[in-house]
């Protein structure tokens, strides 16, 4: 059956009517059947996941959370460490048992790893019971490729190597009703020396600002109060487009949409800052002044090995002229630490510069070697005890920047998008600063999709305690 999508990128003025396709292939073959999805890594795999979803909801399928009971299981990979790799061999090996009780079951492996043409061919001869391989490139294919499999009883694996037009108009069933992602750029150009991403997303494409307006506006129409947009280099949102929009244009125009309360975007490299974006992010009052920005390592020779573009010294004069253009800002990044030939003076120099920066929080990775890439070349690995010795540390000395950042709080009135009542402490609602920051608070779950003054009085590291300012409630209400 030929696929009937409408591909293409091409330039939609802002305001024009993209519609959803709703005649995809494979409709009602799932009529009365269950879908359950494992997500992996990020949250552009997330929203992949969600996507997904939309096209097997499409095809009639329901979602299932219970493995057990589901007639189609997809495992969404990902590729940035070893671990969450080794975690589907074992996990997916395990569902054999299931196949045989269920002859019918099908299973699929699908997002980062399919997209190495090694690991592919692994999954294939080393998990026979999986009936479906495709990677992150054409995602859109799963109900063609359900009914190829369903139709011949074959194993079906389809990949795309190269990086098609971006696909417009997926249907996407997503789990949250007041914050939604929405990715605005694919793939990435930069090429560090430890990361896989560039060889599983493929090349950096942005999606048209028409499209991405459209979809705001449908998802502000809906009820929607917060977008995160996403990107593996978002701040490079643009480049490819060659129309001079940029990311700190498409702030702009999507702070103009009525109803939404919110916007984020994720993740930012340092080199793709511009003025513009700071601009954005202190004046556009519906962007949230939170950055992450993934710093990997305060040591130049590393950071010139990891090939990350910039030093320790033009990290920190950025952070500094962020910090200074943009009031309340909170920083979050990444680190590696034990990257190869990394001595303990190069690692007390990421510990320094932890220092230094006071971020709100980091999420600490412990090198892994990715084939492909260039750092596992490198020599010197770092034995893994010392490995394990430094992140302990850092994680020890950011847990408490932590804590101190959050106490720097305390005492303020912070803006608060109530997103319901806490998990883990059901007689308060919980919500996020436009920092990022959660905060627990009593209050009535009629507050629930509002933005409210919340006076904090309590610092924990992970969480904030507050009240809501009763009298400024009522004002804004
Ligand atoms: N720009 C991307 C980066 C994806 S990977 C984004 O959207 O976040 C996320 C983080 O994983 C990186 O910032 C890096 O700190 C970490 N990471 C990537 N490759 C790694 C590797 N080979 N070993 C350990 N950590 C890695
Ligand atoms: Fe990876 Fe570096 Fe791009 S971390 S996603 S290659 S900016």
């Amino acid at each position: 059956m030929a696929l009937d999508l409408p591909i293409v990128n091409p330039a939609v003025p802002a305001g024009a009517d993209v519609k959803p396709q709703d005649h995809l292939p494979g409709n009602g073959l799932g009529t009365g059947k269950k879908a359950h999805i494992v997500t992996l890594g990020c949250q552009m795999n997330e929203l992949d996941t969600q996507t997904m979803f939309g096209l097997l909801a499409r095809m009639g399928y329901s979602r299932t959370d219970d493995p057990a009971e589901a007639d189609v299981i997809l495992y969404n990979t990902c590729s940035v460490r070893e671990n969450p790799e080794r975690k589907v061999y074992g996990q997916v090996g395990l569902l054999k048992k299931l196949k045989e009780a269920k002859p019918h079951l099908i299973i699929g492996i699908c997002g980062c790893m399919p997209q190495s043409r090694v690991e592919r061919q692994k999954l294939w001869e080393r998990l026979p019971h999986v009936d479906l391989i495709f990677g992150t490139m054409n995602l859109h294919r799963l109900p063609e490729l359900l009914m190829q499999v369903q139709e011949t009883g074959q194993r079906v694996m389809e990949v795309w190597d190269e990086e098609g037009d971006i696909v417009e108009g997926l249907p996407v069933v997503r789990e949250d009703r007041l914050k939604a992602y929405v990715t605005i750029i694919y793939g990435c150009d930069y090429r560090c020396s430890f990361c896989i991403v560039p060889q599983t997303r493929g090349r950096q494409r942005s999606r048209r600002a028409g499209y991405i307006i459209n979809e705001v506006e449908q998802l502000a129409a809906e009820g929607y109060k917060e977008v995160t947009l996403l990107g593996q280099t978002v701040d490079a949102y643009g480049k490819d487009l060659g129309d001079g929009t940029t990311l700190a244009s498409l702030l702009w125009r999507l702070n103009e949409i009525p109803g939404l309360e919110r916007i984020r975007f994720t993740t930012s490299h340092p080199r793709d800052i511009t003025d513009d974006l700071i601009i954005a992010m202190r004046d556009a009052g519906k962007v949230c002044e939170h950055l992450h920005l993934p710093v990997q390592s305060g040591n130049n020779r590393i950071l010139k090995l990891m090939g990350r573009r910039y030093t320790r010294e033009e990290y920190l004069a950025l952070i500094d002229k962020l910090r200074s253009n943009i009031p309340g800002l909170t920083i979050t990044t990444d680190i590696i630490v034990g990257f190869p030939g990394e001595t303990d003076e190069e690692f007390e120099d990421t510990v320094r510069l932890v220092k230094e920066v006071q971020f709100d929080g980091a999420f600490t990775f412990i090198y892994s070697p990715r084939p492909g890439t260039g750092a596992p070349r490198l020599p010197n690995p770092v034995p893994e005890e010392v490995q394990r010795t430094r992140i302990h540390r850092l994680i020890e000395i950011q847990n408490e920047i932590t804590a101190a950042r959050n106490r720097a709080l305390v005492g303020t009135v912070q803006e608060v998008l109530v997103e319901g009542k806490s998990e883990k402490d059901p007689a308060r609602l919980t919500g996020r600063t436009r920092g990022n920051k959660i905060v627990v608070f009593h209050g009535d779950e009629a507050l629930v999709g509002r933005v409210v003054p919340v006076r904090i009085t309590e610092a924990r590291t992970w969480t904030l305690v507050g009240d809501v300012e009763v009298a400024a409630a009522a004002r804004t209400a």
